[in-house]
């Protein structure tokens, strides 16, 4: 899978991408991540990215030039890939979205920056705008981090573990269950029994059971997607009993 990131600020991604699951997965070839910075592609002496809003107002708007010009210098015209615009305005990203968008060989994800970008940039340029939730931050990089990431898992082999992101968080739609490692006790804190028991088919049924009752206590919203069966629902009712 590749990934072409146009942004003011190539320099923040660096460091991450070049950090664990992200630089195995591009050593290993699974993903291939290019940055563009979007001044490269501006022609005045300057190399001026924004501009004053038409109509007046607080702040500075993106330019569309140099990120037409940098985006279909790389993509195409029309661009040969999905074009993601990383904006609050955007629909918000879940582990759902990542899926769709593992599925894909290729994606432009462009990060703004400053008040606002063109709106032409959004009408003829982008294909989908993407949030990562309801909080404002500075600009697009972060999100755009964040995307690269949790799709980056999905991708088969990018993952150590053979169980891969199967238990993680979110893929199942309930939470994770407690983990634990060595020292058995730590300042008199013990591991659950049931966990140094050895008995595989138990401490499977406590994992099961302690995600429910996490997901209940803490996203009790997430349970109503969650693919439960008979069991974990009587598991639920039997909670339901004890809290009345
Ligand atoms: Cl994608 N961009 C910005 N600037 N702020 C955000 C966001 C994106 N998602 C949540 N907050």
């Amino acid at each position: 899978m590749r990934f072409d990131v146009f942004t003011l600020f190539p320099d923040v991604f660096t460091p991450y991408l070049e950090t664990s699951i992200l630089q195995r997965a591009q050593e290993n070839h699974l993903v291939e991540i290019q940055l563009h910075n979007i001044r490269d592609w501006t022609t005045d002496r300057h190399h001026v990215c924004d501009d004053l809003p038409y109509g007046g107002g607080g702040g500075m708007v993106m330019k569309p030039e140099p990120i037409f010009t940098a985006v279909e210098s790389i993509l195409g015209v029309p661009p040969s890939c999905p074009v993601i615009l990383l904006t609050p305005q955007g629909r918000v990203f879940t582990q759902k979205v990542a899926q769709e968008l593992s599925q894909q060989p290729h994606l432009g994800l462009l990060c703004g920056r400053y008040e606002g970008i063109d709106e032409r940039v959004r009408e003829h340029l982008v294909t989908d705008e993407i949030s990562i939730g309801d909080y404002v931050l500075s600009g697009g990089e972060l999100p755009a981090l964040v995307l690269i990431d949790a799709i980056t898992r999905l991708i088969p082999g990018a993952l150590g573990d053979p169980e891969g992101a199967w238990d993680d968080s979110h893929a199942t739609g309930l939470l994770e269950y407690p983990h634990y490692t060595r020292p058995p006790e730590f300042r008199q804190w013990r591991v659950p029994e049931i966990l140094l028991s050895g008995d595989h088919a138990r401490i499977a049924q406590w994992r099961r059971q302690q995600a429910l009752l996490r997901t209940r206590l803490r996203r009790p919203d997430l349970l109503e997607r969650a693919n439960l069966s008979e069991k974990d629902r009587d598991f639920l009712d039997g909670l339901e009993l004890d809290d009345k």
